[in-house]
């Protein structure tokens, strides 16, 4: 059955120990980051759990963080699952086959109403993730729910959000995300954006937040299809959105038109500062919650981290999708590498079936709005993708440089790569508009000679009787 909310989500989690509770008390200010960080350094990603800090000095309500991807593993069993496998075959339904959200009367998030004044999100443990760096908290996992102004098509993305006060946050609305338009499409008529923002929901809503969807699609739909049942919505008090009935916590309010003001600079996913730069406003005007609220919030920063970890895993298929069945190219498997924030550096195996086959791949790549593959690297079907060593092999003996690799001058690039402009220059300066790509076709190119390692019978029988040699495990 399909998790109710967040919390049946951190029950399944904790049935299957992975989530830990901590019961000490931290700082929200510094503490919380530096936990999380650790986590990954600490623990490798098959073992690590998401966590729930219980005592967050200054506050009642308790942080979650990790809940979402802290790993591959965790992916999966927010969508009740336990491969990879099946976390595409939910994707795939998802996309196919949406199921249209549920409009209901009433529902847990409205257990509390706080209106205009009495609105207080610092009242909220929002924490601050690079110490010294960032000017204050940042809501890193908010679920932005806007809709089209023409179409009145649903959207749900994830834009980070600067706290500026008690009812007031900026936005960092990348240039090409789906409420970007909204926004630039009200801003034209002069009217204000309506925006719902739920902290906190059950986690096929966090998935849709942070994948590329369509702009045609109403995103809860395909949330709904994700989990298997329709998503309950109920009607936002203040404005002409819906929310799911089980959120934590809702912020209702208005992006006023043609307003901007300085967000940033932000610790980004990259692992690097990302500079400041006029962004829009969100002014809040009601906050509902439901009673013993959950704040959830999402780890980020440096990669490998729960954002490059959501980001990868529902980047993957839809990639692969587009490549094996749209395009019809014998693609083997795709990986969206953790350290290039699962965008930047993508690598895929295929059955080369002719020379040539390669560049269709990696024009297949670049084609996507998403900016996908600034190192787009092919390597040929024998080739193990998920490991590193023999990736690096693949690269070192089946490249000739001055033949296989192409340089793309002049597409699309991703604002917030660092080596698009200084740090000087803010967020969304044309200069970092226009990049350049580049792809390694590492397969091979003529008959290659044997593998210079035992044969596989020899090798296999020696595994069969490996204890007979005495030499540990
Ligand atoms: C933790 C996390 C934080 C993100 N922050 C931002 C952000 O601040 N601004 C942005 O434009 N995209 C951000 N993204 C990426 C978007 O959520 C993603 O591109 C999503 O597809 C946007 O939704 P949309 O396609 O409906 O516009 C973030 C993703 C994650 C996982």
């Amino acid at each position: 059955m399909a998790y109710r909310d967040l919390r049946a989500h951190l029950s399944a989690l904790e049935e299957k120990g992975k989530l830990r509770r901590i019961k000490k008390e931290v700082d929200k200010d510094w503490e919380i980051a530096a936990v999380c960080r650790q986590l990954f350094y600490k623990i490798p990603a098959e073992r690590r759990p998401a966590v729930m800090f219980e005592n967050v000095k200054g506050f009642k309500i308790p942080v979650v963080a990790g809940a979402l991807g802290a790993s591959r593993e965790i992916y999966a069993i927010g969508l009740e699952t336990d491969s990879v496998e099946g976390i595409n075959r939910k994707w795939d339904q998802a996309l196919e086959k949406p199921i249209p959200p549920r409009i209901v009367k009433d529902g847990p998030c409205k257990e509390n109403i706080l209106i205009c004044d009495r609105v207080d999100i610092l009242k909220l443990p929002i924490p601050i993730w690079t110490v010294g760096e960032d000017p204050g908290p940042f809501f890193t996992s908010p679920y932005v729910i806007t809709k089209d102004p023409e179409t009145g098509v649903r959207n749900v993305g994830t834009y980070r959000m600067e706290v500026k006060g008690p009812n007031k946050t900026g936005f960092l609305i990348g240039k090409r995300q789906d409420a970007a338009w909204h926004v630039r499409k009200n801003d034209e008529q002069n009217k204000p954006t309506p925006v719902a923002v739920v902290i906190g929901a059950d986690p096929s809503i966090g998935y849709v937040s942070v994948s590329k969807i369509s702009d045609s699609l109403d995103e809860f739909a395909v949330a709904g299809a994700l989990r298997g049942e329709p998503v309950d919505l109920v009607p936002c008090e203040t404005v002409p959105l819906e929310v799911p009935a089980t959120a934590e916590i809702v912020l209702e309010g208005e992006i006023p038109p043609n307003v901007r003001e300085m967000e940033g600079p932000f610790g980004e996913y990259t692992g690097y500062m990302g500079p400041p730069g006029q962004q829009p406003l969100f002014v809040i005007k009601c906050m509902t919650f439901r009673n013993n609220p959950i704040y959830q919030a999402f780890i980020s920063q440096r990669p490998p981290s729960e954002s490059s970890c959501i980001r990868g895993v529902g980047r993957e298929w839809p990639l692969y999708k587009h490549l094996k069945y749209d395009l019809r190219l014998p693609i083997k498997e795709v990986r969206l590498k953790e350290a290039g924030g699962s965008g930047a550096y993508v690598v895929v195996s295929i059955k080369k079936q002719f020379e040539g086959q390669v560049k269709q791949v990696m024009y297949g790549i670049w084609s996507l709005r998403t900016g996908y593959g600034k190192f787009t690297v092919v390597v040929d079907d024998d080739i193990d993708i998920w490991d590193d060593f023999t990736l690096d092999w693949a690269l070192s003996w089946r490249v000739r440089p001055d033949r296989d690799v192409y340089i793309e001058r002049d597409v699309q690039a991703v604002g917030l790569d660092p080596s698009q402009a200084p740090p000087s220059v803010p967020q969304h300066h044309p200069i970092r508009d226009v990049g350049s790509r580049v792809a390694i076709d590492a397969t091979r190119k003529h008959e290659y000679p044997a593998i210079s390692l035992p044969p596989k019978e020899h090798l296999d029988l020696v595994a069969a009787r490996w204890k007979e040699y005495g030499v540990s495990d």
